[in-house]
């Protein structure tokens, strides 16, 4: 049996919601290329697209909308969990416990899966937000139905109507997040699907697996790091201080890219716009420097930043925290584990791989006196 360590280049399933051309750095949902989408679409009609198959008609995008707008608000023992939750938690061990709490009310209910999928991803900013104010000492702020997904996350957070400029980047950022076809989060998605599990068990699952640093967590690393090097002229000495010890440029590498993603090229102008309105352009020049040195050194091995890049300078500029960065990640990302979800269960088949024993066969048991 051949060992394929981290399933690398192993197919578990076949899609239709989301291609990647990792050489020539192309990426696709439902066929639509993401440069498209990201200039003229937005979340709720691509979400819709992500989990039907097709853009929507007016009417069938109105419906969603209302839909998303009407399910934003929690139960009152969610809100009171978040409320009483310690402040310094990790926002995503927040989230992850939330969406279980949630799922413990509505596993009972026997509503779609679609229909669960749009309650979970119109609920997560919610939570998100409700912590954030909370954490702050700040009053909750609650929904409002009049504004899309976006705008209505940077309101409940902030408390103010985002500009034009600042619901745009949000919603492209979002927009740039929802699938990615077989990431780790997803496929932890469907290991815990796969057995017939809910989807609420099945998202927990993927919160879990996007915590850590090697996937959602690598925005704020990556931030970190700009914010480390403080000024462009120290971007050259940094990098090389850095590969030379042996550790990697955070935001950068990627599985399946093997050149520029297409994310972090869009994402790229957004962060040079955002940053210059919100008087962070300092790290925007710092960041686009470790691109250009970074992918000159790093680009022979096939290595360039990917969407983690310049997101953590996006959310940060959109007023999220560093720890939040990840949540934000799942905000969207969400979209994506509950369409794979579905499209899995349409032909489920138990996800159990094998491991390759290498240890002892037929040891002698000792009673533990005579063990040394
Ligand atoms: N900086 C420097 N060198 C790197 C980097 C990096 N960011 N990424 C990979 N390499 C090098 C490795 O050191 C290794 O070199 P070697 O062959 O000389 O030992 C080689 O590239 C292959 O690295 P692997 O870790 O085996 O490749 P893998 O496909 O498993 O890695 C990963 C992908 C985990 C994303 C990796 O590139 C990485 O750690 N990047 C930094 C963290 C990051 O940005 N993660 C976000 C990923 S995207 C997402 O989750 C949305």
């Amino acid at each position: 049996m051949e060992l394929k360590k981290g399933l690398e280049d192993i197919a578990i399933k076949e899609t239709e919601i989301t291609y990647i051309d990792g050489n020539l750095g192309r990426l696709y949902y439902r066929g639509y290329s993401i440069f498209d989408l990201a200039e003229f679409s937005n979340f709720e009609e691509t979400a819709y697209l992500i989990w039907f198959g097709k853009l929507p008609n007016s009417r069938e995008l109105k419906d969603l909308k209302e839909k998303l707008a009407e399910e934003r608000n929690l139960p009152e023992y969610v809100v009171q969990f978040i409320k009483n939750v310690r402040k310094d938690a990790n926002p995503m061990d927040v989230l992850r416990t939330a969406i279980s709490m949630l799922g413990i009310e509505d596993e009972s209910n026997k509503e779609e899966l679609w229909e669960k999928a749009v309650k979970i991803t119109s609920k997560i900013p919610t939570i998100i937000s409700f912590f954030v104010r909370t954490r702050k000492n700040l009053d909750i702020i609650e929904p409002d139905s009049s504004l899309s997904h976006a705008e209505n996350f940077l309101y409940m957070l902030k408390g103010e109507k985002p500009s034009n400029l600042e619901s745009k980047v949000m919603d492209v950022s979002l927009l740039l997040h929802m699938d990615h076809e077989m990431n780790a989060s997803t496929f932890a998605c469907l290991v815990v699907a796969s057995t017939l599990s809910d989807i609420y068990s099945s998202v927990v699952a993927g919160v879990s697996a996007l915590k850590g640093p090697l996937h959602g967590g690598a925005n704020s690393e990556a931030l970190k790091q700009f914010m480390e090097i403080g000024n462009k002229d120290n971007v050259e000495e940094y990098i090389m201080k850095k590969l030379e010890s042996g550790h990697r440029i955070m935001g950068f590498g990627h599985r399946i890219y093997k050149t520029y993603d297409p994310r972090a090229k869009i994402l790229k102008e957004y962060a040079k716009m955002i940053t210059k309105e919100k008087g962070l352009y300092n790290l925007y020049e710092v960041a686009e420097k470790v691109d250009e040195i970074g992918s000159r050194i790093l680009g022979k091995k096939g290595i360039y930043p990917n969407v983690d890049f310049y997101a953590g300078l996006v959310f940060y500029s959109l007023g999220f925290e560093p720890d939040l960065f990840p949540t934000v990640f799942a905000s969207s990302r969400i979209v994506g584990w509950t369409a794979h979800i579905m499209e899995y269960l349409k032909d489920n088949k138990l996800i159990r791989p094998k491991a390759i024993y290498k240890g002892e066969i037929g040891r002698k048991y000792i009673g533990i006196q005579e063990r040394e």
